[in-house]
């Protein structure tokens, strides 16, 4: 590097030749371009997940809760079965459950277990013959309309059916107070 002076050699020494400006530019590019893939590879599938729930339109199921002849006429039962929108992995909090009361041969009703005040779950007492809610002492007649307030109306009913034998109750959101279907 004749006719340089001792400063410019060392600061073309640190900065390195042509060569070597365009290697850096082009690891540069490539570390870029590898960040960016695996960037999308991982957060594309995440985003998906966290937004297909708002895109998804609610496939309502119906579900089975026993053979018709497990259930006696006039009484009212607990019966569980798994929410409309269960996911594989979230275990009990994908349950939901009703009160079942078989009315007749191939008849049912069956209610929400969630009191129409404030969501508590309410509990069938047969000798009264009403609904109890454990949280502020609601109450309900056993047809679900309200017996004591505070209660602004009656116990909300699933859709329920007799399928092939099998009582089937349709799993759909309930409205609760505060939650917008
Ligand atoms: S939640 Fe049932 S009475 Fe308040």
């Amino acid at each position: 590097m004749s006719g340089l002076s001792k400063d410019e050699q060392i600061v073309i020494a640190n900065r390195g030749g042509p060569l070597q400006q365009v290697r850096r530019r082009i690891m540069a590019w490539t570390s870029i371009a590898i960040t960016g893939y695996i960037a999308t590879l991982v957060g594309v599938p995440v985003v998906g997940f966290i937004l297909a729930p708002m895109f998804r339109s609610p496939k309502y199921q119906w579900r089975q809760v026993g053979d018709v002849n497990s259930f006696t006429i006039g009484q009212t039962v607990l019966v569980k079965f798994a929410n409309y929108d269960a996911l594989s992995w979230a275990c009990a909090v994908a349950q939901s459950a009703a009160w079942l009361r078989r009315t007749g041969d191939l008849d049912f009703t069956a209610f929400s277990i969630n009191c129409t005040h404030l969501g508590c779950p309410v509990r069938w007492e047969p000798d009264a013959d009403l609904f109890f809610c454990p949280c502020h002492g609601g109450v309900y007649y056993a047809d679900g309309t309200v017996a004591a307030s505070p209660p602004p109306r009656r116990l909300s009913e699933y859709p329920v059916r007799v399928n092939g034998g099998q009582v089937e109750v349709l799993a759909v959101p309930i409205s609760l107070p505060g939650r917008h279907l």
